[in-house]
């Protein structure tokens, strides 16, 4: 591509917190989240020794970053999985660890100018939403199949949407007249339910059903659950892994995890480290980091970014 329809979000930081694992010797690099390739573009342009395994759920972006990166040649692999089939994904490309992983979650630009597959609540389109393209459910069988207390629940955890009950309860309502095929009718439904007053706060009022419904399709928790120890599992000694979040259950989820292995697991109040009780890794962020005021301007995706880094200072306990 000649002119990427996307700026990687925080790729300066990024390409910061993976020099040292990866300057000056033949490393390897996972992009489990490869998009359109930005971040892995600039990651093989910057260490002319670097290999770089690329996966992605979606197709299409296989297709598209494959294009983008071919002129690196036969230093990217690109495998069309989603993120928790990293270790195979490594193992069969020959390598039993790597040097670095990154995680760049959600959906792409790409995937968000694609109207028709109706990720986007300002376009009327099909209520589609699957990354891995035509398998599984769509987000119009969610709407038209889930119990109330389902639509709820999951309107309420993975959308944070204060309106839930009241949403579920009018799907229910409208889908006994005609199932939900489009997103305009969602979003017509949505300015009537959702309270004109909380859209100076909580902004679109379809912005949390969407984003719900997203991550019910694509099963991204789980997927996001299983994937943190398989990622930390293949990442070799001073290894480093950065994780880019959009959302508060991701981060909290990268949080936990990261946290879990960067405790000692030596009985507290011996005077040493028991042998394979030490920390397995070292956080490199302190807490999360944000995007500063002038990314945003730059590229608004990059305005709920949450990066957490760590680096693997011992071995897997
Ligand atoms: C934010 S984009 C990545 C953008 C990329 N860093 C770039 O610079 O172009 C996220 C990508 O992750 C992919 N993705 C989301 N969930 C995934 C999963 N569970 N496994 C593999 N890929 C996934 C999406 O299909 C999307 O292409």
């Amino acid at each position: 591509m000649d002119q990427p329809r996307h700026v990687p979000v925080l790729l300066d930081r990024v390409l910061e917190l993976f020099a040292p694992a990866l300057s000056g010797k033949p490393a390897v690099v996972v992009d489990t989240t490869l998009g359109m390739g930005g971040h892995s573009d600039a990651l093989l342009s910057a260490h002319p020794e670097l290999t770089l395994i690329g996966l992605d759920r979606d197709p299409q972006a296989i297709e598209m970053a494959g294009k983008r990166l071919a002129r690196h040649g036969d230093r990217v692999h690109l495998v069309n999985v989603t993120y928790d089939h990293i270790a195979e994904a490594v193992h069969d490309l020959g390598h039993s660890r790597v040097d670095g992983v990154l995680m760049d979650l959600g959906v792409s630009s790409l995937q968000l100018d694609e109207e028709e597959r109706g990720f986007a609540y300002s376009k009327d389109a099909p209520l589609d939403m699957r990354m891995s393209k035509g398998t599984g459910m769509t987000a119009a069988d969610v709407l038209n199949t889930y119990s109330h207390g389902d639509l709820a629940r999951i309107l309420s955890t993975y959308g944070e949407e204060r309106f839930a009950g009241k949403i579920a309860s009018a799907v229910l309502r409208e889908r006994e007249k005609e199932p939900f095929t489009n997103s305009g009718r969602l979003v017509e439904l949505l300015y009537a339910v959702v309270p004109a007053a909380s859209r100076r706060t909580g902004g679109h009022p379809a912005k949390r059903t969407f984003q719900a419904l997203r991550i019910e399709v694509n099963g991204e928790l789980e997927s996001l659950r299983l994937a943190l120890p398989a990622a930390l599992g293949v990442l070799g000694m001073g290894g480093r892994i950065v994780v880019e979040s959009y959302q508060s259950l991701e981060d909290r989820m990268v949080k936990q995890a990261f946290a879990e292995l960067a405790k000692s697991k030596t009985p507290p109040g011996l005077p040493v480290e028991l042998p394979g009780h030490g920390p397995e890794i070292k956080l490199l962020t302190k807490g999360a980091e944000l995007a500063t005021e002038q990314e945003i301007e730059d590229n608004p995706r990059a305005a709920p970014v949450r990066l957490r880094a760590a680096e693997r200072i011992g071995e897997p306990r």
